[in-house]
């Protein structure tokens, strides 16, 4: 293994035409997460001390995701695309101080293993100057072919530039490829764009290398993990095998999902154990449920907290900032925004609960609001422990309401209510005896009236 570490280069700059997308290719996302996010995620096996990506197309919005999801990265331009090659060389300056090896990656091919780079490094100490992933594709189709002399790597052939004894081969080039940086470097320097493509080809650097007398191998994977991603078609299928094994994961580690197929889960998503998601539940990113929860049929949640013990829906929406105590019940149809609730709190049927504080073992009563916008600002509901609010409140914030205090059904609470106090706040009830009758009357009477004139 070398010592001087590892840095990534992670190729980004293609525009993805096929995605026809105004989003560049590399933020598209897969389990929530960005396919450049999965492309750093696989490399970070290989514990990097540098990480460069090159961007081009869409650059800066790629750059301000590298930010987001790598801050210790850094970004280099590919102001034109000429080729994997010329786009590897623009990593050169940000790494002319590195002396480890560097790998390269692709920003859409976010399934590499981390055991895959493992052996890739292995292949390394073991004395090969460039190792290059490969793999047995079931149709080879378009990808460039690894020519091998035994264990060595002869050359790489592009699929455009292949004889037909060439294109024969079925031993395909991931585009994964690693070497010391400056060796890379120093390759990449040498490559030209004299071929079919009129590109520079990141895999002319194996024959110019074996030219050299440096040593070239190859390291072969299976071949779902170098899926790449280039139509909104392969996009769906990389979905599926991302949640295929996201399901599988989170079973072995002690989660039941009743019907797996039918939840789907995001790259971060975090479960303790014992915890049960009934089906057709989607997780959004950022949410985290703890041991023993449940989350029934049909519900939605996103950049969520869940508690042990907790219960939400069937039909519940917990949206971003959603805290939820041990033992908390959501209820169906009740939808949670930036809103902490203790332990043992219970919204069970109908409600919105958005900007707010709500004590332990409080509950809020069916078709209960907070009304937290007034179409400019959002205010905060506070609502101590011990409440009881009554259904169909609405809580026009900012305002609170005390420790074991109530709210009368139907009640709009517009002023904060103390501690221990019964509020109030509807029209006083009027019965008018026998009222109904002639009413009834009445109408029916205007409604014969309108038949006449009809006829
Ligand atoms: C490349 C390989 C091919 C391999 C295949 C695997 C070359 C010449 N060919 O072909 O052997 O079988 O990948 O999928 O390397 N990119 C840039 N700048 C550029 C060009 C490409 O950043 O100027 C990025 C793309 O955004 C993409 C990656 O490099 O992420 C691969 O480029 P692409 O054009 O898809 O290469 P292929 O033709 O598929
Ligand atoms: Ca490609």
């Amino acid at each position: 293994m070398t010592t001087l570490g590892t840095a990534l280069i992670v190729l980004a700059a293609g525009q993805g035409s096929r995605m026809l997308s105004g989003l560049p290719k590399v933020l598209h996302e897969v389990g929530a997460q960005p396919l450049l996010a999965h492309a750093l995620g696989a490399g970070a096996a290989l514990d990097p001390e540098r990480v460069v990506v090159v961007t081009g197309h869409g650059a800066a919005r790629v750059e301000a995701a590298v930010g987001a999801i790598a801050p210790g990265a850094v970004t280099v331009r590919q102001d034109r695309q000429l080729g994997t090659g010329h786009a590897v060389a623009q990593a050169r300056p940000a790494l002319a101080d590195f002396g480890g090896d560097a790998v390269v990656l692709y920003g859409d091919t976010p399934f590499i293993a981390p055991q895959t780079l493992r052996r890739m490094a292995e292949a390394r100490a073991a004395g090969n100057d460039v190792v290059v992933l490969g793999f047995e594709a079931r149709e080879p189709g378009r990808y460039g072919r690894l020519i091998t002399d035994g264990d060595r790597l002869d050359r790489i052939v592009e699929f455009k530039d292949a004889t037909e004894t060439e294109r024969a081969v079925r031993l395909c080039n991931s585009g994964v490829v690693m070497a010391r940086a400056a060796t890379l470097f120093d390759l990449v320097a040498a490559v030209g764009n004299d071929n079919a493509a009129g590109e520079y080809y990141l895999t002319d650097i194996v024959q110019i290398a074996n030219a050299r007398g440096l040593r070239c191998g190859a390291v072969t994977c299976d071949e779902a993990e170098t899926l790449g991603i280039n139509t909104r078609a392969e996009l769906a299928g990389a979905e599926a095998v991302f949640q295929a094994r996201r399901r599988a994961e989170v079973m072995a580690a002690g989660v039941t999902l009743v019907a797996p197929d039918t939840v789907f889960l995001a790259a971060d998503t975090v479960f303790g154990r014992d915890v049960v998601v009934e089906p057709n539940v989607v997780f959004g990113p950022g949410v985290r449920v703890a041991e023993g929860a449940r989350i029934r049929a049909f519900s939605h949640l996103e950049g969520a907290q869940v508690g042990a013990g907790a219960v939400a829906g069937p039909y519940a929406r917990l949206r971003p900032g959603t805290r939820l105590g041990a033992g908390a019940r959501i209820g169906n149809f009740v939808e949670t925004k930036n809103a902490a609730l203790g332990d043992g709190v219970k919204v069970n049927h109908l409600s919105y609960v958005g900007d707010a504080e709500i004590g332990a073992g409080t509950n809020i009563g069916a078709g209960t609001i907070t009304c937290n916008y007034d179409g400019v600002l959002k205010h905060r509901t506070v609502v101590g422990t011990e409440a009881f609010i009554g259904s169909n409140t609405m809580l026009v914030a900012p305002v609170s309401v005390g420790d074991r205090a109530m709210t009368a059904s139907g009640s709009v609470i517009t002023a904060d209510v103390p501690a221990e106090a019964l509020a109030l706040a509807r029209a006083r009830q009027q019965n008018k005896p026998g009222l109904a009758v002639k009413l009834r009357a009445r109408l029916l009477a205007i409604k014969a009236g309108l038949a006449r004139k009809a006829e």
